[in-house]
């Protein structure tokens, strides 16, 4: 990851002949930085006096930012200082996730415009067309698969979300409407045609303005509970599913792509993965689980993972449920249910632990705490 700090900030001149000083950072010089995405960029800006505001600033580069197609962009704003924001690119959600939480934990010092901005067209999208899924994929049969049963079925069936498949291979332009091809260098397999996912994508981006594009991929950053939440807030999202060996490598060049991986395990193509992510969003739509639930208990939900749960017989195969859930002491089941988590925690996922204990040390300056503390 690097930090940008050009003094004066982003020169939204494309050429760097034309930048205003060299206290600038061109558009050109954080293409060559981000590395087409494979790395992550912090960018200090500061504001100008520009047309339209300071908003309306941050907006225009959002948008140049995401047309370099270096992955997610999200903008901080200190709100005291307001000429200063930074400028998040890049494909690691943990970064985007963790400066994101930071600063919602202080919303009188900064504003989230990434957030704000997830462009009026998404917040328009959201409000017409309630969640929008659309899988691009070889085989749309298989959505809404899984999706049309149950809470997220009958969620589907309400209209809070809708799932628009698109054929990749209506894309394809030869007689025989090929979507792959040998990959360069040799080797087993076929590789997706870039020029074909493009038109697909495009396509899907035109008759879906604002939504983010993801591809399923094993490289990609591993989704999260957080990313999850995010999504579902938003407008929907179009998903890229992969067969065969993958991708060709230049759709991510030339397309803002967000690419998310299902955990360390290969799936024979992408619909599996799209299909969970969808699952993990749907869910969390308004009205879905009802009112009884918010799913805010769930695991990961705080950075632990879940309590475990009992119910009736009390006694079962010679094992009681535990003896402070039938009290009805509600404050000793909420201290037992906690430790139980911390427990599972620690033993289970040692990652998570490591990470809960870390956040739980850290006073909001970002330091550490002394003992005293
Ligand atoms: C057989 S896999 C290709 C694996 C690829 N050659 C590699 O080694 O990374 C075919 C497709 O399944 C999807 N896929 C497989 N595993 C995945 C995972 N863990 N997360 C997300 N998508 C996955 C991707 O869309 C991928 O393009």
């Amino acid at each position: 990851m690097l930090f940008l700090d050009p003094d004066n900030g982003i020169d939204l001149h494309p050429d760097a002949s034309r930048r205003r000083s060299g206290k600038h950072v061109t558009l050109n010089e954080i293409a060559a930085l981000a590395q087409n995405g494979a790395r992550s960029l912090i960018i200090y800006h500061h504001q100008t006096r520009a047309k339209g505001g300071h908003a309306a600033e941050i907006q225009r580069i959002i948008e140049a930012l995401e047309g370099l197609g270096g992955g997610r962009v999200t903008a901080i704003r200190a709100r005291p200082y307001s000429p200063r924001v930074f400028f998040i690119l890049g494909p690691h959600n943990e970064v985007h996730d963790a400066l994101t939480s930071f600063a919602a934990q202080f919303p009188e010092v900064y504003e989230n415009h990434a957030a704000q901005g997830l462009q009026k067209v998404a917040v328009a999208e959201r409000e017409r067309h309630g969640f929008t899924a659309v899988p691009l994929t070889l085989y749309p049969d298989m959505f809404p698969g899984p999706l049309g049963h149950s809470m997220a079925g009958r969620a589907l069936e309400s209209g809070t979300w809708s799932c628009a498949p698109v054929q990749i291979r209506h894309f394809a332009t030869d007689k025989h409407r090929t979507v792959d091809d040998t990959p360069a260098g040799g080797g087993a397999g076929m590789v997706l045609k870039a020029d074909v996912l493009a038109a697909a994508l495009d396509h899907a981006v035109a008759a879906h303005p604002g939504l983010p594009i993801l591809a399923m991929t094993p490289r990609g950053t591993p989704i999260t509970q957080a990313r999850i939440r995010q999504l579902a807030v938003g407008p929907g999202a179009i998903i890229l599913c992969g067969r065969f060996e993958g991708f060709d490598e230049r759709i991510f060049e030339a397309r803002a792509i967000e690419e998310v991986s299902m955990g360390d395990i290969i799936l024979s193509g992408g619909e599996m993965g799209a299909l969970l992510l969808l699952d993990a969003c749907i869910r969390l739509l308004p009205g879905v689980m009802g009112a009884a639930s918010s799913g805010d208990d769930e695991s990961f939900e705080n950075g632990l993972l879940e309590y475990p749960h009992y119910t009736r017989p009390a006694t079962w195969e010679g094992r009681t449920i535990p003896e402070v859930l039938r009290s009805g002491d509600h404050a000793k089941i909420a201290a037992w249910r906690k430790l139980q988590a911390e427990d599972h925690t620690r033993l289970r996922r040692p990652d998570l632990w490591e990470r809960h204990i870390d956040a739980r040390a850290r006073p909001a300056s970002g330091a550490r705490r002394t003992e005293k503390d």
